[in-house]
């Protein structure tokens, strides 16, 4: 099979070519290096089934891509502190790129269009686990750009007959994630071991997924997806809260008892995120997915490796 992946040097993205070029594809990734890191994609260019476009999607709308089977739209804008209520930069990176990425499928007759989704959608949800079906009110730039992304999809289907395949994510944690809460707080208490000041009242609950098993959710989603549209949630089975997260790390770092945590008289760390983030995965379940870690395992595993790259940037 032949795969064009989005946002490829990416997080995610970049577990995800692994796992592409280990089964056997031959993947081409684009990415403007906006938020993607050369190191990510390091091992996949040693492999000759693997070329890497750096440019932004709104650069390659009308290029031609021969034979290629179906795209993986990874590409996006992450939440960043700096750019929460910057709406350019989610209409433009997010949108825009979405928006691009329709058009080389509709533009290539790429029959399958895998789109990851955020469940920032399901806002601060009544119902917990949420399931697929589930919308609340969204108050947030990225999780706006995000639900008009699969709105976008879902016409380019309806009109052209793309397959969409939509992947809602909780939060996604592991090797090679260098934004969000753990990459923060680990370069907090690299500069400052004596004290570390949290966002928020640490109890902002999230089910963790690591990124190997959300990768592996992608492709049993895939496998069973049905009709022209189909949704799946991948999270996982439990939930963990960032005093949890604040926790684990001490113990990583050997800093249990000696760092004075400063939490704020906040139920969120800022403006439009969600108190709850618990997706219903009894959907991918009931296809055989089963995560391999629970949320504090997962959150141990992430906060290990950010440890040494930490450190390893800090050097
Ligand atoms: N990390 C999570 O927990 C999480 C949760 C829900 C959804 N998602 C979604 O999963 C996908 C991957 O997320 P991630 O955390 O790995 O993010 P990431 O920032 O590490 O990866 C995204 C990649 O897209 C590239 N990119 C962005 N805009 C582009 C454009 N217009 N043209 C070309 N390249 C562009 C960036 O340079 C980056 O390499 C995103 O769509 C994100 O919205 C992630």
């Amino acid at each position: 099979m032949k795969t064009i992946v989005t946002g490829a040097a990416g997080f995610i993205p970049s577990h995800l070519v692994d796992r592409l070029l280990a089964d056997g594809h031959e993947v081409i990734g684009i990415d403007s290096m906006v938020t993607g890191f050369d190191d990510n994609i390091a091992d996949a260019l040693k492999n000759p089934k693997f070329e890497i476009i750096k440019k932004d999607l709104k650069q390659c709308e009308k290029s031609k891509f021969e034979g290629v089977d179906m795209i993986f739209h990874m590409a996006a804008y992450p939440i960043r502190m700096k750019k929460l209520y910057d709406y350019k930069t989610y209409y433009k990176q997010t949108e825009g790129g979405a928006l691009a990425a329709l058009e080389i499928a509709r533009r290539n007759d790429i029959k399958l269009f895998v789109l990851p989704a955020s469940t920032t959608l399901y806002g601060q949800a009544k119902q917990v686990p949420t399931p697929e079906e589930f919308i609340g009110p969204d108050s947030s730039f990225y999780g706006t750009a995000k639900f008009n992304t699969e709105r976008w999809a879902e016409a380019y289907s309806g009109l052209f007959g793309l397959d969409v395949l939509i992947t809602r994510f909780g939060r996604i944690q592991g090797p090679r994630s260098r934004n969000g809460a753990a990459w923060e707080l680990v370069k907090k208490i690299e500069k400052n071991p004596k004290r570390l000041q949290v966002l928020g009242n640490g109890q902002q609950t999230r089910s963790f997924v690591h990124v190997k098993d959300c990768v592996e959710g992608m492709m049993v989603s895939m496998r069973n997806r049905k009709g022209k549209v189909d949704r799946f949630n991948i999270a996982n089975d439990d939930t963990a809260t960032i005093k949890d997260m604040v926790d684990i790390l001490l113990e990583e770092a050997n800093l249990t008892g000696k760092t004075k945590v400063a939490y704020q008289d906040e139920p969120v760390g800022w403006k439009g995120d969600n108190v709850i983030v618990f997706p219903d995965i009894s959907k991918l379940k009931s296809c055989g997915w089963r995560p391999t870690m629970n949320s504090k395992e997962t959150l141990r595993d992430c906060i290990r490796w950010t440890l040494k790259e930490v450190r390893a940037g800090s050097r």
